[in-house]
């Protein structure tokens, strides 16, 4: 099954400052702000969700097309993806924009300033799908991941034209979408991925029910954090699968992407859906059990091997 996965490259830089930011910041003076804080920890980590995605499917031992956009600093990342095994070559390199980078600094008391960069993905919006399902031969699945809005709107729309079965995950950009682009993402979607929040979202932008949303994508994967995932579908009942419980939680930023790689590797083997999610969770629990996005190290035929088919039904 060759899977496509569109949507953000970047990296995090997260930085610790040894004091509070309050004792910098001067009442009454707020008007001509120039602070500098000396921080003494750097961490560089690799994100973007769809370089998670395909960083997961690529660990499970599939070969997933990255469409993205990046900037000309992409080429260690580059070959870090390709280790794991996904194909790079579809990824825009802009001229003159760097990679979309997350720049935050935390303080003693879990303050925060952090600025997000979009950089070169603003030019995903540039990328058309054809040319890239002609290079590997046809795509059997989209990812439609958070980007550039307008991107996700083309390619969603490109699918839709070009017949090519989508996945709409618009997770963290659901928030900036009117109406008309919310139903837009999700019109005719093979498969439909949310958080329980993201659902509610949704279906308020939307302006659809649960069930009208059913109506307009076959299946919907809604994740529940600790309480797994529940699958349904307009014309069945819906079905829960549960999590794989951790008590060694490291990191929880990431946990959706490693499970939409584990869901998709299982639809890839032709697996009954819950037995998918299943491998998805238990991805998801690696992806929880370590820090950073793409720091989880597995060996694809263990886990797939420890997912047995085990239901529990709603
Ligand atoms: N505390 C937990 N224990 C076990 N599994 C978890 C836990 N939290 C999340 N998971 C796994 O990860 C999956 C996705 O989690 P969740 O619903 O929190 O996604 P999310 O809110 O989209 O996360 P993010 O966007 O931060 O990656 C869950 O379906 C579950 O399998
Ligand atoms: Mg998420």
């Amino acid at each position: 099954m060759r899977i496509a996965v569109t949507g953000s490259i970047a990296t995090d830089h997260l930085m610790a400052y040894p004091g509070r930011f309050a004792d910098q910041l001067i009442e009454g003076r707020l008007d001509k702000v120039s602070l500098s804080f000396l921080a003494d920890d750097l961490e560089v980590r690799r994100g973007g969700v769809a370089a998670n995605i395909a960083f997961g499917l690529g660990s499970l031992g599939l070969r997933p097309i990255l469409v993205g956009a990046a900037g000309i600093d992409f080429a260690e990342y580059r070959a870090w993806l390709e280790a794991a095994g996904v194909d790079t070559d579809s990824v825009r390199i802009s001229e003159s924009r760097h990679t979309a980078r997350f720049v935050c600094t935390t303080d003693t008391d879990q303050n925060q300033i952090a600025t997000f960069y979009a950089g070169a993905m603003s030019e995903a919006r540039e990328l058309t799908l054809a040319p890239i399902a002609e290079r590997v031969g046809g795509l059997d699945l989209v990812v439609i991941a958070p980007n550039d809005p307008e991107a996700m709107v083309r390619h969603t729309d490109e699918c839709r034209t070009l017949g090519l079965s989508f996945a709409a995950d618009p997770s963290q950009q659901l928030a900036r979408l009117d109406r008309a682009e919310a139903r837009r993402l999700v019109e005719g979607a093979d498969l439909l991925f949310t958080n329980e929040y993201e659902a509610a979202l949704l279906q308020q932008l939307s302006g659809w029910t649960e069930r009208q949303v059913l109506d307009q994508v076959g299946t919907w994967v809604t994740t529940r954090g600790a309480d797994g995932v529940v699958i349904a579908r307009s014309d069945s009942t819906p079905v829960t699968v549960p999590a794989v419980p951790t008590d060694h939680v490291a990191d929880p930023t990431g946990v959706g992407d490693a499970f939409r790689a584990g869901f998709l590797t299982g639809l890839s083997r032709s697996w009954p859906m819950p037995r998918a999610a299943r491998l998805g969770c238990a991805l998801a629990t690696e992806a929880l059990k370590t820090i950073g996005t793409q720091e989880y190290r597995i060996t694809a035929a263990e886990l797939i091997g420890r997912t047995d088919d085990t239901v529990v039904s709603a």
